[in-house]
């Protein structure tokens, strides 16, 4: 068995190899002159279970195709079996056309995968659902539930007796729900709309009880931090204790490093599902490995 990186997120990839137990495998990335990526794997994989990690994360266009060129190498030297470990799943997002005329950009992206020679991926809490469906090899989603309780009781020790679980938005609900079951505390969720072309998002309602509790929101992804940010002012406003968000994906795109922690929200907990650079990393965030998590499944799928 062996276990090759993309560029995206190395720190996580060496994580895992340790974990295992072995080296990552040899591959030089590099690009041309004009951009395009070149990918040379020099080592010897004919007949190997061979796991490729590489998160699609920004910008994910360029780590796609990494992933896909190394998936291509590796069955042209004659791979047995190639898996792709993208522990986020960029494009999921776009998992449905929202407007007539826009992309099912997900579905495409599963093609990509596929049509580079890939047979499974292993990826981490996915953004919905219905992302599923648009894989016709198999796909096996890890849950982060686990992980991310953990570490709350770990880091932070809220009074889980005065805690409800907030599902800040009605997509997330079923999500939500599986939480809040796990952890024994009751539901509540936010009626949150957003703009389809600014992405502007308005808080509307929240069904259950916030106040005089402490609120642990579970959601998939923090990307502009909007829907963290202004969900926690919301139910502070409603007379909320301390308020903690936990999300798998730490995409951190535009201000959200500096909006973040200047918000009502006491601690965030995320994941290096995505690597976070030291300038994004902020007082009041907590990253916890998925490593041992994705070394589990590598495992299992080769037993
Ligand atoms: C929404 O459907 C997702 O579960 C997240 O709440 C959303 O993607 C977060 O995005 P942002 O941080 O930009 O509000």
């Amino acid at each position: 068995m062996k276990l090759f990186s993309g560029t995206s997120n190395l720190p996580l990839a060496k994580k895992v190899a340790d974990l295992l137990g072995m080296n990552l495998g040899a591959v030089e990335i590099t690009r041309f002159i004009d951009n395009e990526c070149r990918v040379y794997v020099n080592d010897d994989v004919a007949g190997e279970d061979v796991f490729v990690l590489q998160s699609l994360s920004e910008v994910a266009d360029q780590h796609l195709i990494e992933l896909c060129l190394l998936g291509s190498a590796l069955k042209d030297l004659g791979a047995a079996k190639v898996t792709a470990v993208i522990p986020w799943l960029g494009y999921s997002k776009q998992d449905k056309a929202f407007r007539k005329g826009e992309a099912i950009s997900v579905q495409l992206v599963a093609k990509f995968i596929q049509a580079a020679g890939f047979d499974t991926v292993i990826t981490c809490q996915l953004h919905s659902e219905n992302v599923m469906q648009f894989f016709r090899i198999p796909i096996v989603e890890l849950s982060t539930c686990k992980l991310l309780v953990d570490a709350l009781r770990r880091e932070s020790k809220p009074g889980f007796e005065h805690a409800v679980v907030v599902s800040p938005d009605k997509g997330g609900k079923s999500r939500s729900e599986q939480f809040a079951k796990d952890v024994g505390l009751d539901l509540v969720y936010i009626e949150k709309t957003r703009d389809l072309v600014s992405g502007e998002v308005e808080v509307k309602d929240c069904v259950g009880q916030v106040e005089g509790n402490h609120i642990i929101f579970f959601d998939d992804i923090i990307n502009t931090g909007s829907t963290a940010i202004k969900t926690s002012e919301f139910v502070k406003k409603k007379g909320a204790k301390d308020i903690y968000f936990l999300a798998t994906h730490a995409v951190l795109s535009g201000n959200a490093a500096s909006t973040l922690p200047a918000s009502s929200i006491d601690q965030v907990i995320v994941t290096d599902t995505i690597f976070v650079p030291k300038e994004k990393q902020f007082d009041g965030l907590i990253i916890v490995s998925i490593a041992p998590l994705l070394a589990d499944a590598i495992s299992r799928q080769t037993r």
